[in-house]
């Protein structure tokens, strides 16, 4: 029915390091080839957290930018805005808490856990509590299909289908659908009235999930349908509701499996990060610096590559050429350490080379940050628009 989009949003965090390279950004680079993205700035969503600091989100959200475009996310390609200046989101945000019962909101597991972790913040606030409704409106606003996030978000997801799903079944009545949708059935001609008919059948009495595909894929081949007839054929394949919200996928980015510095997660408040658009300088001095086994004392003691840091990033950067010397060379005190790290520098130079190429253009002249940001604002808006105007005139709003 509704047309394969991708919806994913990121915090404002400032300057990224090369982990959300490797985890997020890697995929969304992917993505923006294969279907249309939105990728968006989730600067109210740094608000539920930190609400008694914002000061830091413009700068962040500008830093943070220009890693997107210089890692290789293509505002020809994808579509890039910041959520704040969208304010339709906060529009169905609001609307949707109508009928959000609390429970949902509150059995959303990184809810209890994050008000444990951050226990030197209250979080016992109506923002943070509603956090991931507000994640679901931006998702939901933009009828996306398909949500790439990190294993933490996947419940969030979840939630966002529940509440599509509600809000179809709530307000997803027209008078007469029953009647219109046999209407539009008649449209589809003889043969494929009746294979739709037997589909659907299928689907209701024996929850046979093929045949609603069958049906689905049968009516995305129908030429000769209106878009509102459209709408009430795949509505009426699944109960007797218009779908006017589309419940999306969660995508499972992989973790990124490149660890910090010291073999812990990569992360900026661990201390363990490199910048994306580190300077080399910097970039050299952090890796000849980094821990190794602790074993290798002396040159000639020999090492074991599990226990060093160095070895993971070397099964993120180098090849199985590279690999194999080090796996002899430090075993049997072949090489030194600073010998082994010496590959792994040079491949983490080379990958960031073409991304302070891209950066540069836009510390040079910020204003081609600014219009891209600006083109991206208000092609979401239009959007997020349509999106807004069936889901006033369901609820009964779109009054003059
Ligand atoms: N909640 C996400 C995070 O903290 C960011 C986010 C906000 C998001 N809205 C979204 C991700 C919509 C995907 C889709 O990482
Ligand atoms: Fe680590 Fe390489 Fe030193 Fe072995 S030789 S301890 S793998 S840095």
């Amino acid at each position: 029915m509704y047309p394969d989009r991708v919806v994913s949003g990121m915090r404002p965090t400032g300057a990224l390091h090369l982990g959300h390279y490797h985890g997020a950004l890697k995929n969304w680079i992917k993505m923006q080839a294969e279907m249309p993205c939105l990728f968006f700035v989730a600067d109210w969503h740094a608000l539920t957290t930190n609400y008694d600091d914002p000061s830091t989100i413009e700068a962040s959200t500008w830093d943070m930018l220009i890693d997107w475009l210089a890692a290789g996310v293509d505002p020809s390609e994808a579509t890039l805005f910041i959520q704040s200046k969208v304010p339709e989101h906060a529009e169905l945000h609001l609307l949707l808490s109508m009928a959000t019962p609390l429970g949902w909101l509150e059995r959303v597991p990184t809810y209890k856990d994050q008000i444990e972790k951050l226990s030197h913040k209250d979080l016992t606030t109506y923002g943070f509590l509603g956090y991931p409704l507000l994640m679901a409106a931006d998702v939901l606003i933009y009828r996306a299909t398909q949500v790439p996030v990190g294993e933490d978000q996947v419940p969030h997801v979840e939630i966002t289908r529940e509440i599509a799903r509600r809000f179809n079944h709530l307000y997803g009545k027209e008078k007469g659908f029953e009647e219109k949708a046999q209407e539009a059935v008649k449209k589809l001609g003889s043969k494929r009235a009746k294979l739709y008919n037997e589909l659907r059948t299928e689907f209701q009495q024996q929850g046979k999930e093929d045949a609603l595909e069958q049906a689905k894929a049968m009516l995305d081949d129908a030429q000769n349908l209106s878009m509102i007839d459209r709408e009430r054929l795949f509505g009426y394949l699944e109960g007797s509701r218009k779908l006017i919200l589309v419940e999306p996928q969660a995508r499972l980015t992989e973790a990124s499996r490149l660890p910090g510095l010291d073999g812990q997660k990569m992360s900026k408040s661990y201390g363990n990060a490199i910048a994306l658009r580190e300077d080399k300088d910097s970039v050299t001095r952090k890796i000849r610096t980094m821990p190794t086994d602790p074993a290798r004392v002396r040159r000639t003691d020999p090492g074991d590559p599990e226990k060093c840091p160095v070895w993971q990033l070397h099964k993120v950067y180098s090849d199985s050429a590279t690999r194999e010397w080090v796996v002899k060379g430090c075993t049997t005190a072949g090489i030194g350490c600073i010998e082994c790290k010496q590959p792994v520098i040079d491949a983490v130079l080379k990958e960031q080379e073409p991304m302070r190429e891209r950066a540069q253009q836009y510390l040079d002249d910020p204003s081609l940050v600014r219009a891209i940001i600006a083109d991206g604002c208000d092609k979401a808006r239009k959007l997020a628009q349509e999106t807004m105007r069936d889901v006033r005139e369901a609820m009964g709003l779109s009054y003059n």
